[in-house]
């Protein structure tokens, strides 16, 4: 696991998108792994404005989302699938019919969560999927005490992350108790993974995921396992690390042949 600490949060997002569109370019038919929430907001925001401005190309390009929230349809404004519009797809030349996101009103969610396994395989897998952390070390909606081993399926919130959440909500109780997440099974399928942390009240899962034991407890943890797993943060999210002098030491004294191999990957 890689770990590069950046000043500030839009500093992390514009190495993100870096790795991001490197990929895009280098395989237009790359699959992307998708995530929602306030902490790839400037990351998609540099997608579309290279989009616009660089010509970056997304025609060829499949995503699926990691989650959906049970009972919410596409159209309400705190679903995931009106966020990932607004956020990235409306403004960008992806193909509406090579957008995933798990369907929160199905009427048989094993069937569809079983579904959603089968296209991503059918997709040729995930390339580079964008994680965010939940503040309880979660990743996806998979909540401490998941599966290290989970597929696709049904979860429930917790009252934190339902907390954490109430802000695109009227009140908390607005908030479903339900979603449906990509395993975390399923995510340590993706070939790259790119997990980002902004902020104080990401702290404490930070130094869990790249300092504590593995453990279903901080779901995120089981990224050190990952062989391609690079985790950005901010400052103030890595405020706890104990090794941070040591993550910036590997990260300023890179072999020169490393460096290369970073910027064409
Ligand atoms: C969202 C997701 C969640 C969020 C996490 C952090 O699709 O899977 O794991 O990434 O809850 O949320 P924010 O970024 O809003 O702090």
């Amino acid at each position: 696991m890689e770990v590069l600490i950046f000043d500030k949060d839009i500093n992390a997002s514009l190495y993100a998108a870096m790795i991001f569109s490197k990929l895009v370019r280098q395989k237009p038919t790359a699959v992307l792994g998708l995530a929602t929430g306030s902490t790839p907001c400037l990351l998609y925001a540099e997608l579309r404005r290279q989009y616009e401005q660089e010509g970056l190309d997304f025609n060829g390009i499949t995503s699926f989302n990691l989650d959906e929230y049970v009972g919410l349809d596409g159209e309400h404004p705190a679903s995931y699938s009106h966020f990932m519009r607004q956020a990235l797809f409306d403004h960008i030349n992806i193909k509406p019919e090579r957008v995933h996101l798990p369907d929160g009103r199905s009427n048989d969610v094993p069937a569809t969560c079983a579904d959603y396994e089968k296209s991503i395989i059918a997709a040729g897998g995930i390339d580079l999927q964008v994680l965010g952390l939940g503040g309880d070390g979660h990743i996806g909606f998979n909540e401490p005490t998941s599966s290290l081993a989970s597929r696709t399926r049904i979860k429930t919130l917790t009252r934190e992350t339902r907390e954490d959440n109430a802000r695109f909500f009227d009140t908390v109780d607005a908030v479903p108790r339900h979603c449906i997440t990509m395993g975390i099974g399923t995510i340590m399928e993706a070939r790259q993974i790119v997990l980002l942390a902004f902020g104080e009240r990401k702290a404490t899962a930070v130094k869990q995921v790249v300092e504590g034991p593995i453990s279903a407890m901080w779901p995120a943890t089981i990224l050190q396992m990952h062989p391609s797993a690079v985790v950005l943060l901010d400052e103030v999210a890595a405020a706890s690390l104990d090794q941070k002098d040591y993550y910036r030491e590997v990260a300023d004294n890179k072999p020169d042949w490393q460096r290369t191999q970073i910027a064409s990957k």
